[in-house]
């Protein structure tokens, strides 16, 4: 395979108007995320790009929905991808947004340069039409029952359930997602790109010269796409949320781009901003045929990374992908993933019960390991042919037989037999006696190493990370055969012995050392735990030394084992499936948005009070000191809480909102006068105030710098 000079990575643009799901980070993050740590121990050149897509129907629906702004709806969740993605170690060189100046440029120059070209016509045509909300009803702002699958979750872009494209005259039975109504037709006038000019093109470039390199799910996306004609598209919207025509060109009055004309442009501004910050020049990535760009995407984000994006990137004189391993669709618990029906596990989520959970103390083990438990189970059922699952279940069990009892296994056993029979040391090796089991391990070692090359180089991390928990295992299988416990008892008698409980851990170790390795691209943390213990520095993770079998010098002193994975309880996982059982949102009703605005049902204002009604309650700040779960009932948390002056018990039903650990040492404010009440046969000595948002979602209210237990709030 000759090598390219350069690596240009992208993962798809997160909407960025909620949080994402373990879907999301299955199909397009951690795969990037692992070829990228490959590359770069590869020692190549490489920029990884990503950012939050940050226009389009999506935002300005996000915020009706949450009576807020665009603005600010992009602003919450722009912060809150970019940290949940930093919590999962996803390692961008650069998370950057479509709302920046810098990609607003590069958006309009791309426009504008098409335009001035004559590639883009522009055409009247009449389109759907809400007058009661005075706006044309593209992408989103539309929705009917989908014509492929019949699903009533389609919009005027894509449907929500079989993730065809779509357009809003496909759509059937539409209606206005603004007023709920059926639209009219209107006449307007848009920027066009004429796909079918193009059809040539793209058999030539992805059904011959990519026919074998390319997921033959991607292939076959894409003819079934250019089979069925290559209608012209639309590349501009009346919409005054977006990236602005110029107002130079006729015609250009609330006019913005179509959000996924300027999305992928993000790629090279976001490529733009990491070279202005790295002090580098952008444009070989861009420009320069021996870039290698690769986009990783869901099944869902095909076309327009494979047709669209292209013609444009050929139109523009840039470079094109060199592939766009794109995933199928990672289902859950024998169902879809969906956000609307609430069926997902969110990143946070898994972070906020996972990951900065606290662990008891005294343990070695920290949150980092749940991070690497994650990884190594999204990858393992990774959805790179087909579907797949992802079930809580098999999140323990993968995690308990394969990463724990073979590979953590493994690396601990090897170190403590170190410790107990080697004294500490790597060993020597004998050349003199090596046997036939020692020189297939190291052959294996070898060939294992150019294996996970190849399948990481060709895009299959699932068969990649199966070659190294295979590697782990033929060293216990190794390990079980030499039994070098038993050699040890014949050694007084036999002094060969201990030669040959050298060889053993010698060679266990220096598999150690390559595990290590080929582990470091899946599960980075694993990889840095193991060098700690080895006492070796990171350089050893290069990926030359991969497959060699000196990387530990005899008579190195190495450190105790560390125990690589905790145990995931029983419990945490029925927590988890209970928890999302409970979330489930049944089937959405088909009100139209407005009427969610107008909640706050008159029935629900309560009457006036006189101040000497508030002046009865008495409330305290309290610091909880203790939490766990009620038994039989799914709601309930019993808290102790620390008042000052006394502790108290209080039951409350925030149980699916906060775990217990998440509360313990929180502050709360407690109604402390409120006649004593039991539930579930336990006495509830007041209660704890909470404030809940559109979605049902409760928060506790908390004083907002931590105050003297028993402080008085008024
Ligand atoms: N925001 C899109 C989605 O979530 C993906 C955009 S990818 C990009 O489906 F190419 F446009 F950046
Ligand atoms: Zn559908």
């Amino acid at each position: 395979m000759n090598q390219p000079k350069r690596y240009l990575i992208t993962s798809a643009l997160p909407y960025a108007n909620g949080l994402k799901h373990l879907g999301h980070l299955a199909g397009a993050y951690i795969p990037a995320d692992v070829y990228v740590r490959y590359l770069r121990a590869q020692k190549r050149d490489v920029v990884f790009v990503c950012g939050s897509d940050e226009h389009g129907t999506a935002i300005p629906i996000q915020a009706m929905k949450e009576g807020s702004t665009p603005q600010a709806i992009i602003d919450k969740y722009h912060y809150e991808l970019k940290e949940n993605f930093a919590d999962l170690d996803i390692s961008f060189d650069i998370y950057h947004r479509t709302s920046e100046p810098i990609h607003h440029e590069t958006a309009t120059e791309f426009f504008t340069s098409l335009n001035d070209a004559g590639e883009l016509e522009q055409k009247e045509t009449e389109q759907y039409y809400d007058e009661a909300a005075k706006t044309f009803l593209a992408d989103r702002f539309i929705k009917g029952t989908c014509p492929n699958c019949g699903s009533d979750r389609a919009f005027g872009d894509q449907c929500e359930n079989c993730g065809r494209t779509l357009s809003p005259d496909e759509l059937i039975n539409p209606v206005s997602t603004l007023s709920g109504e059926p639209p009219v037709k209107k006449k307007t006038t848009h920027w066009y790109l004429p796909l079918g000019k193009h059809e040539q093109f793209l058999r030539d470039w992805i059904l011959k010269e990519h026919k074998d390199d390319w997921r033959p799910t991607v292939t076959g996306q894409c003819k079934a796409w250019i089979d069925g004609g290559l209608q012209s598209r639309a590349v501009t919207r009346d919409l005054d949320w977006g990236v602005k025509i110029p107002s130079n060109i006729p015609g250009s009055e609330g006019k913005v781009l179509y959000v996924w004309f300027d999305a992928p442009i993000g790629y090279i501004s976001a490529t733009k901003q990491w070279a202005i910050d790295n002090d580098k020049d952008w444009k070989p990535y861009w420009y320069d045929a021996d870039t290698k760009l690769v986009h990783f995407v869901g099944k869902d984000n095909i076309v327009f990374h494979c047709i669209i994006f292209p013609i444009m990137l050929k139109l523009h004189g840039n470079i094109l992908p060199d592939n766009v391993p794109a995933n199928e669709f990672l289902n859950l618990e024998g169902d879809k993933m969906s956000t609307s029906r609430n069926w997902k596990v969110d990143m946070i989520d898994f972070i906020n019960d996972f990951v900065k959970k606290p662990v008891p103390e005294g343990t070695t083990y920290d949150g980092k390991q749940m991070v690497d438990a994650l990884r190594y189970y999204l990858v393992s059922i990774g959805p790179e042919t087909k579907d797949s699952e992802f079930t809580w279940k098999g999140f323990q069990t993968a995690y308990r037989s394969e990463l724990s009892d073979i590979f953590g296994n493994f690396v601990n056993r090897s170190f403590v037999l170190m410790h107990k029979l080697c004294g500490g040391k790597v060993p020597k090796l004998h050349e003199e006696i090596l046997d036939d089991n020692d020189k297939l391990l190291f052959a294996d070692i070898e060939s294992t190493a150019a294996e996970v090359q190849s399948a990481i180089e060709y895009y299959h991390f699932r068969d990649a990370l199966f070659q190294v928990i295979d590697l782990a295992r033929k060293g216990n299988q190794y390990l079980q055969k030499k039994e070098p416990w038993i050699l040890a008892k014949q050694v007084a008698a036999n002094p060969e012995a201990q030669k040959q409980i050298d060889n053993c851990l010698h060679i266990c170790l220096q598999l150690c050392a390559n595990l290590s390795i080929l582990i470091n691209p899946f599960l980075p943390n694993t990889a840095r735990k193991m060098l700690y213990m080895m006492k070796v520095v990171e350089k050893m993770l290069d990926w030359e030394n991969a497959g060699k079998l000196k990387l530990l010098s005899v008579g190195y002193s190495l450190r105790e084992p560390q125990l690589l994975f905790r145990k995931i309880e029983d419990e945490e996982i029925d927590y988890q499936i209970e928890k999302l059982k409970n979330g489930l949102i049944k089937p959405e009703s088909t009100a139209p948005m407005e009427e969610k605005k107008e909640q706050p049902a008159p029935a629900e204002q309560k009457a006036l009070i006189q101040y000497d009604d508030f002046a009865k309650l008495e409330l305290k700040a309290a610091t909880v000191i203790a939490c766990e779960k009620v038994a039989k009932a799914d709601k309930l948390l019993k808290l102790e809480i620390d008042l000052g002056t006394e502790k108290r018990t209080i039951v409350s039903g925030i149980a699916l909102h906060y775990t217990p650990e998440e509360l313990i040492g929180k502050q709360v404010i407690v109604v402390t006068n409120l006649a004593p009440r039991k539930m579930k046969g336990i006495e509830s000595q007041g209660m704890i105030l909470t404030a809940e948002d559109s979605d049902g979602k409760l928060q506790l209210l908390q004083p907002q710098h931590p105050v003297a237990p028993g402080s008085n709030v008024s």
